[in-house]
Formats: C-alpha cells, sequence, structure tokens
C-alpha cells in the first residue's frame, strides 16, 4: 500500500524556478507517466521524490507522511535510471542480491528474493554472467530486478529505455507493463515519448516548463485536451490547429478556418457551446483521423486539393488544401492516388477541439 502526494512542491535552481506549484496524488498500485519535452523539470520532480533533491516549497508525503525532510535511504524508494550503472566486477546475481546484503537479509532468504525477481524478469539463465556479457535490455532488466528486489514502497523510472533501440524499446515496454500487472507496486515513470506514455500509464502527467497541465488517463488526454501545447505534445501525427471563426449559417453552424473560402458545417449546438466565443477568432483542433475524405460532392463536404501524400503501411497521411489552408487527413491507403487530386472533406464534428487563441484553455466544446 504506497500512495504518494506532492502538495504545492516549489523547486528552484538558483533564480530559476524549476517546478511551479506542483500538486499532484498518486495513488496505490498506479502506474503514472510524466511526460513532457527535455528540461521540463521531469527528473528534479522525481528526484524530488526519491529524496536525491531538496524543495523549496511544498510538501511530499508518501502513505499521508510527510517525507520531504527525510534522507533518500529513509523513504524506501527505488529509482532506475537511463545509465544502468551496474557493478561491472559483480555478476547478475550479485548486482541484484546488493541491495539486501545491506539490510543484512540472511543467505537463503536473499537467494530466494534473487531467484524470484530474476524469474518475473525472464533472467535467471544470466545470473552468473557479468554485465559486460549482456545485451543493453538485459542490462535494464537487471538494472530494474535490482530495484525491485527489496520490495521497495514505490519504483521511480527515469526514461528507463530511452537509450534502447527502437525494437528493444517496443519489447522493453511490454516487459515492464507485464512486469507492473504481475507484481504491482506505485510507479512513476519518466519520459519525453508520448507513445511510451500512452502504452504504459494508468494516468498521464504531462509537464511543460514546470508547469503540470493536465493529469488524465491516455484516452482522456488524447481525447479531451485540456490546452494546445497538450492537444500538439500528445498524439502522431500532431493534430491540426487553425485559426477559425463560427458563425450562424441557414440554422447551422459554419466553422470558418483562415485561408479557406467556405465553412465547414456543425452542429447548431456549437453556437450554445461555446458561450460567448461565437464570431470570435478562436483556435480549431482537429486530428487527421477527425477528417472525413470522399471521392464525391456531398452535403456538409468542402472541396480540397491533395498535396502531399504520406504512405504509413496500414494508412495515408494526405495534406489536404483548402484555399489557403493546409490540413492534414488520414485516409485509408492508395485513397488519394496522387497529388494535385481533388477530393472532398469534411470534419468530424465529434472530434473538433476548440481553443481560446490566447490562453490556449480548451473551451469544452463536447459535441
Ligand atoms: N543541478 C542543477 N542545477 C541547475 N539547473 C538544473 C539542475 N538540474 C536540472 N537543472 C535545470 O532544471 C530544468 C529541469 O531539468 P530536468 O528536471 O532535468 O528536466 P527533464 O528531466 O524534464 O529533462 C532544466 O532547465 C535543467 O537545465
Ligand atoms: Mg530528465
Amino acid at each position: 500500500m504506497t500512495q504518494i502526494e506532492l502538495r504545492g512542491v516549489q523547486k528552484f535552481f538558483g533564480a530559476v524556478q524549476v517546478i511551479k506549484d506542483l500538486n499532484l496524488r498518486i495513488e496505490d498500485n498506479e502506474f503514472i507517466v510524466l511526460l513532457g519535452q527535455s528540461g521540463c523539470g521531469k527528473t528534479t520532480t522525481l528526484r524530488a521524490i526519491a529524496g536525491l533533491e531538496t524543495i523549496d516549497e511544498g510538501d511530499i508525503l508518501i502513505d499521508g507522511q510527510a517525507v520531504q525532510h527525510l534522507k533518500c535511504s529513509d523513504r524506501d524508494i527505488a529509482m532506475v535510471f537511463q545509465s544502468f550503472s551496474l557493478y561491472p566486477h559483480m555478476t547478475v546475481y550479485e548486482n541484484i542480491a546488493f541491495p539486501l546484503r545491506a539490510t543484512r537479509m540472511n543467505r537463503a532468504d536473499t537467494d530466494s528474493a534473487v531467484r524470484e525477481v530474476a524469474k518475473v524478469l525472464r533472467i535467471t539463465e544470466l545470473l552468473d554472467r557479468r554485465p559486460s556479457a549482456l545485451s543493453g535490455g538485459d542490462m535494464q532488466r537487471v538494472a530494474i530486478g535490482r530495484a525491485l528486489v527489496r520490495r521497495p514502497k514505490a519504483m521511480l523510472m527515469d526514461e528507463p529505455i530511452g537509450a534502447l533501440d527502437a525494437k528493444l524499446r517496443e519489447e522493453m515496454r511490454a516487459e515492464i507493463k507485464r512486469l507492473h500487472i504481475k507484481q504491482g507496486s506505485t510507479t512513476i515513470y519518466v519520459t519525453h515519448d508520448q507513445i511510451e506514455a500512452m502504452s504504459l500509464a494508468d494516468r498521464i502527467v504531462i509537464m511543460h516548463e514546470g508547469v503540470l497541465q493536465q493529469v488524465g488517463s491516455p484516452e482522456e488526454v488524447y481525447a479531451h485536451p485540456a490546452n494546445l501545447f497538450v492537444a500538439q505534445f500528445v498524439g502522431s501525427p500532431v493534430m491540426n490547429i487553425a485559426s477559425a471563426t463560427v458563425a450562424e449559417e441557414k440554422g447551422k453552424a459554419a466553422v470558418t478556418v483562415e485561408g479557406a473560402p467556405q465553412g465547414f458545417a456543425f452542429p447548431q449546438q456549437l453556437l450554445g457551446s461555446l458561450n460567448g466565443s461565437a464570431g470570435r477568432k478562436l483556435s480549431l483542433g482537429v486530428r487527421p483521423e477527425g477528417l472525413v475524405v470522399a471521392h464525391e460532392a456531398a452535403d456538409g463536404f468542402l472541396p480540397a486539393e491533395a498535396h502531399i501524400i504520406e504512405p504509413l503501411g496500414s494508412y495515408d497521411i494526405v495534406d489536404l488544401k483548402f484555399g489557403e489552408q493546409m490540413l492534414r487527413a488520414r485516409t485509408r491507403s492508395g485513397f488519394v492516388a496522387k497529388p494535385g487530386d481533388r477530393v472532398f472533406a469534411r470534419i468530424d464534428p465529434a472530434q473538433a477541439h476548440f481553443f481560446d487563441t490566447e490562453s490556449g484553455q480548451s473551451l469544452g466544446v463536447r459535441l
């Protein structure tokens, strides 16, 4: 049972504030992913929770107890870093057993703990090897084993698979997920890779310049981004964002993106949902899969010209020009034959997002 809470946490390095009023509650057994660009404060947050870094304001609570004044070793939290830092002169067995030796656990208990962890991580046959004889993925498995073996209250992982090549990263991602399902334990995992975050997290915490942007399940942050930063950070290819105005037209709402000769048809309900923002300039967001592309003209579809077509195997990403405005659409592979082709497209209202251009905040429209 471990629950971690950050209350009003602030951290400065000299005059630079790198964590700004961070509030976050992590439940027992939860897998939380801290996601953000390099330099946004992820590692600092993790180190503060582990006790490797002091904080300037606020509280860090573990199971309701403030721990910000406790030493790292008194917090019972394990951390795995990107660099494996295994002891090169020790075998895999000795590396994993090392944290238990420090607790003076007896030989038989140590042995069964090491073997159990090795079994879970599927590295039993490597126990007699030295780190120099291991692949990158196996080295990271050993590092995770060493962190897990003493059954810490929580696991903190800082870009643990960032240094591995793409195929191995995918494999290790699945492995870490399997391990979490099997072992449980409250986990905070740091990455700048949104795909890793989406695939691993119970909840994703998105940070930007030391400020928490949104906390939510992968589905929530994808379907309902709280602001323009999250909208463009999560999802690949990135969400289209265009300056737009909304007006009433023949009993419906029309959303006209800058540069386009006509408006996209939306249900009239949009006008009410916008709550005074109708008529003002705002930002429209739509992911490529939110554009519906057709070969024939139909009600609500606007003409467009295909520009660049990116074949991605199971689907294509097609740049469509609506007058001067370019929006990227996702189509069945080969649906648009060649650049220059004329097609028709509409925006699926359920997949449209509206943001205040100035503040970047979502206007919370749900159609
Ligand atoms: N020990 C330090 N002294 C001064 N500045 C630091 C120190 N550690 C990190 N920083 C700065 O704090 C900011 C956040 O860093 P970090 O938490 O490592 O970000 P992330 O892990 O998200 O890439 C960065 O601007 C970084 O340069
Ligand atoms: Mg970092």
